[in-house]
């Protein structure tokens, strides 16, 4: 029996076509999702789209389209973008299918019967893009305290979600589970500065707009976006409210919910809060990645700096942009985009470091031997070392991967593969094959690097799967052994280029 590893991702918002930020997540979702699959887990991998709210409903009607219609379009832009940089979720979700709607409703209900849920009336400072109300002390310079923008006074009859209930609870899990929140540095920040200064009761209606969830017992209400969306985790997985599913009993609870760190707040609390009321056990992990961003700060529209993860497909291959996302991003610290960079890392890590290691041993074994390179075993003391840290590199990537450093993650790879080009200089081969009496040495050494290779590539498919892909077809073999096999027997094929170099004046 496998285990199963449930992984999400945040559900976008279609208010707009998705930046380089947002893509980079689905991006280190699927490697995530991609590696546990390796391992042999029963992986189910979702994303999906956020379409509700007021913004959603004041954009369509700019575009002089239907909210429905809109949302539509912006949904497939978005799974398009998602499939170019070729993805492998298991299923994407959006808040507007009717199944979804139905059971947020019913949650809704069963709150409000329960006595989490009741009505008052709320006045506060309102933030129409961040649809979020905020209370005067909570403003910064009389503006948003997310996106600095304007705020208005607001006064309306709502619905509220008793937070303060579940507030010792929630502080009590988050400190006797240390690994809930990553990194431990978010863990701090939402227990110092949200959880222990009291937790306030939180709107779950609106009456502002229509563009929502109706409350099916209230109907001027909406449901606030943020129970909404956040219920996408289980209502995809076959949850009813006192009806779950073999399919939700087997899924449930997440293991990864993989968000943003503006957002962590809404997964370590509410979503956690939700869930209690719901009696339903907490996901096991959240892990508030860092952001993607430019050398002049934050990517918006104002700016001029957005980026689109399609161009940059179009232009570089979407290895190369993946590898990019997951190479530059590290684990808590956010990462710059620039194209200089991007071109960089191709030109010296994927045609240098990689490219040119698989054309080179590949362009040996045919020269040497027709492409027929089977293990000699004339062995020499550095090649001791060298399948060492070929069979040492599982064991590496997984102790990188199982931390969700997934840019170290990477690093071991391209180690192994800087040691490989190393081998090349050690042995020189080309000195070898001057020699008859080397003849098995040589080919030995042939042997090993196409083993590193292989190797290499096996554990690049979860980030670069069409490489990882290509290079096995190169060296025609698809064993996927995480370690050095001795007794393989290699036809390799034709060595074609990996990546090409680009002239940055291009
Ligand atoms: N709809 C909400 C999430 C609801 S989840 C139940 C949302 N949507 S979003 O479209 O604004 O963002 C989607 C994801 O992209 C979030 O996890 C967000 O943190 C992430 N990012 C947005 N900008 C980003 C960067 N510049 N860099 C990396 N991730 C970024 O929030």
């Amino acid at each position: 029996m496998k285990e199963k590893y449930y992984i999400s991702t945040a559900i976008a918002y279609t208010s707009g076509k998705p930046h380089i930020g947002n893509s980079y997540e689905i991006v280190l979702a699927d490697a995530i999702a991609r590696f546990k699959r390796l391992q042999g887990y029963d992986v189910y991998f979702q994303t999906g789209t956020d379409e509700h709210g007021e913004k959603i409903e004041i954009k369509a009607n700019e575009a002089g389209v239907s909210p429905k219609k809109f949302v539509d379009d912006r949904a497939s832009e978005i799974k398009d973008i998602w499939d170019i940089l070729n993805t492998s979720y298991d299923k994407f979700v959006r808040t507007t299918d009717e199944a979804h709607e139905k059971v947020v409703q019913h949650i809704f209900k069963y709150m409000y019967d329960k006595g989490d849920i009741y009505k008052s009336e709320y006045k506060g400072m309102y933030c129409t893009p961040c649809e979020s109300f905020w209370t005067e002390s909570q403003l910064v310079d009389g503006k948003c305290p997310d996106c600095g923008r304007d705020v208005l006074e607001k006064c309306e009859e709502a619905y509220f979600f008793k937070l303060s209930k579940y507030q010792n609870q929630l502080e009590k899990y988050i400190e006797s589970h240390p690994e809930f929140i990553q990194p431990v540095a978010r863990k701090n920040e939402m227990l110092n500065n949200f959880i222990k200064p009291g937790l306030q009761d939180l709107c779950v209606s609106r009456t502002s707009f229509k563009w929502g969830i109706p409350v099916d017992f209230d109907s001027k209400h909406v449901v606030y976006v943020w129970l909404d969306a956040l219920t996408n985790y289980i209502t995809n997985i076959g949850y009813d409210v006192l009806k779950e599913s073999d399919e939700f009993k087997y899924k449930w609870p997440a293991d990864l919910h993989l968000v943003g760190k503006d957002i962590i707040r809404f997964h370590t609390i509410y979503w956690p809060c939700f869930l209690m009321s719901l009696d339903l056990p907490l996901p096991k992990q959240v892990f508030g990645h860092p952001w993607v961003i430019m050398s002049d700060g934050k990517m918006s529209k104002s700016k001029g700096n957005v980026v689109y993860a399609d161009d940059l497909v179009k232009e570089f291959g979407v290895d190369a942009v993946r590898y990019y996302f997951l190479h530059e991003i590290p684990f808590a610290s956010d990462g710059v985009f620039t194209r200089d960079l991007l071109i960089e890392r191709i030109n010296g890590d994927l045609a240098n470091i990689l490219g040119n290691l698989v054309q080179r041993t590949i362009s040996m074994g045919n020269k040497y031997f027709d492409g027929k390179v089977s293990n000699k075993k004339v062995n020499e003391l550095l090649d001791e070392e060298f399948l060492n840290s070929i069979n040492s590199l599982k064991a590496k990537v997984t102790n990188k991967m199982d931390k969700l450093q997934v840019a170290d993650a990477i690093g071991e790879i391209f180690n192994l593969l800087r040691a490989s080009n190393k081998y090349i200089d050690e042995t020189t081969p080309w000195v070898l094959a001057k020699d008859d009496a080397l003849h098995d040495r040589l080919e030995t050494v042939i042997y090993n690097l196409v083993e590193s290779i292989r190797v290499c590539a096996v554990f690049l498919e979860p980030f670069m799967p069409e490489t990882s892909s290509k290079i096995l077809e190169q060296i025609n073999n698809s064993d996927k052994t995480f370690s050095f096999v001795d007794d393989s027997k290699y036809e390799l094929g034709k060595p074609s280029a990996l990546f090409m170099r680009i002239e940055i004046n291009k």
